[in-house]
């Protein structure tokens, strides 16, 4: 078991830092928010991530888990340093790696024994030689170090899970000990033979990218699918479940929907066409993928429009959900943006909830009406929108929808209403893929 320092308690952090404590190592987190750091020591968790707390507790109360300001400190007491920093988009779609140099800097200048340098962050293929280089020119002795490109595969809102019970651990590196130092610290994985990629660092931080591409191409691919499907009298739902018995095809992420959002996909996306872009390769599918996703986008009001007959003067939209997925309070890239921001700019009136969110999106728009109830939110609305999955809006009784609405209309860009129980209670309502307006 090792000593491990991660820097940055940002939810990649923060799971990676839970989890691997809870393999057994001794993991101190580090960050440089002062406020942050006195939170966490005081069991106070920024984000929203089932079973996180528990995990956080559990590890902290076991004293294998420490948090600290004190990032040089921690680098010259530890054996591996992940980089788990945020990289943000630049303007121009790239990834900003402004804060991954300065932990390499600080690395540099604190390294006093042989140690792991591990990347988590989603970094652009080449990030890790940069890095390297960098840590071998600003060093200030002559202490050798390995470097690992270790990729994340947690989704927002079962992170933890993903975390303790991964697909596959991928790990780039060049040396035998740098394999080694990495296998002692997910040991537990190791024998519950889950499959580790060893590979190189290159390797390593494609994987990461093609996989993500890969998944929102699948996305991009159903929402087409599900347009055509709208044309041609088809169902999208049983179309995914027919294309994913193929098990070379598999139904997860056939699921359509107002187009993928959150902290990835639209940046990676980004991220990995530019990448191609600089190396002359063109990466048209991945193109295709980010151009059908804001079509998307604009079809989801397109068909909103069309409930209210191109009308939203003074008409009172009912959005429910605000994150760019459930089970999260991210509401980055998320498709209710779009969808409120369109609204506001056609004179229509928002009414908003979400059962954790709101507050995440009173940043954005603190003008709307947000409320803390599914029914509150939808009293007297002229139509409600389902933007996000959230169980407790699936669970909602239609009756009783219809009873609080001025108008029982619903466009559903989630799908999760049954078009059976829509007609039984007589509402106008719109889906994706489904069915046309009836
Ligand atoms: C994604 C990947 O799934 C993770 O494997 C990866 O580690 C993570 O990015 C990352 O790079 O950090 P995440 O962004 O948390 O995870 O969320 P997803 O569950 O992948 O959903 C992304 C978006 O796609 C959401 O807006 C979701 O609503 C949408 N989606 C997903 C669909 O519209 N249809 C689907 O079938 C699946």
């Amino acid at each position: 078991m090792k000593k491990i320092t991660i820097v940055g308690t940002g939810y990649v952090g923060l799971v990676t830092g839970a989890g691997l404590s809870d393999f057994g190592n001794e993991v101190t987190c580090v960050d440089i928010s002062k406020t942050k750091i006195n939170d966490l020591k005081n069991g106070i968790i920024p984000i929203y991530e089932p079973g996180l707390d528990e995990l956080i507790l559990k590890n902290t109360n076991s004293g294998r888990l420490k948090f600290s300001t004190n990032i040089e400190h921690s680098i010259q007491n530890c054996e591996v340093v992940f980089i788990a920093v945020g990289t943000p988009e630049k303007e121009n779609g790239e990834a900003d790696l402004s804060s991954v140099r300065s932990v390499a800097k600080t690395i540099a200048k604190n390294i006093t024994n042989y140690v792991v340098v591990c990347t988590k962050s989603t970094v652009p293929v080449g990030t890790g030689a940069m890095i390297v280089n960098y840590i071998n020119q600003n060093k200030k002795n002559d202490i050798q170090f390995d470097y690992v490109s270790n990729p994340e595969f947690l989704r927002e809102g079962s992170a933890v899970r993903d975390f303790l019970w991964p697909d596959r651990i991928v790990i780039g590196a060049r040396t035998t000990d740098a394999y080694s130092v990495m296998e002692d610290i997910y040991k537990p994985l190791y024998r519950n033979k889950k499959p580790i990629i060893l590979t190189n660092i290159e390797t390593a931080e494609m994987i990461k990218y093609s996989a993500n591409a890969f998944l929102a191409l699948k996305i991009s691919y159903i929402n087409e699918v599900a347009n055509l499907c709208e044309k041609v009298g088809a169902d999208v739902h049983q179309v995914a479940i027919g294309m994913g018995q193929d098990g070379r095809i598999s139904s997860k992420f056939l699921h359509p929907g107002p187009g993928f959002g959150g902290s990835c996909f639209p940046k990676d996306t980004k991220a990995f066409s530019i990448l191609s872009e600089k190396h002359g390769i063109s990466m048209k599918t991945i193109d295709a993928a980010i151009d059908i996703n804001e079509v998307q986008k604009v079809r989801m009001f397109d068909k909103l429009n069309k409930l209210l007959k191109f009308n939203l003067n003074n008409k009172t939209i009912s959005i429910l959900g605000l994150s760019f997925k459930p089970n999260t309070d991210d509401v980055r890239e998320s498709p209710a943006i779009y969808m409120i921001k369109m609204i506001i700019e056609n004179n229509g009136f928002v009414n908003a909830f979400d059962p954790v969110a709101n507050d995440a999106m009173k940043v954005q728009f603190p003008k709307i009406n947000y409320f803390d109830s599914w029914k509150d939110c939808c009293k007297n609305a002229d139509v409600v929108v389902i933007m996000t999955e959230w169980n407790e809006f699936r669970g909602i009784d239609l009756k009783v929808l219809k009873k609080v609405l001025k108008n029982p209309c619903i466009l559903d860009t989630r799908n999760i209403f049954s078009i059976n129980k829509l007609n039984e209670y007589g509402f106008i309502f719109d889906n994706v893929g489904r069915n046309n307006i009836k």
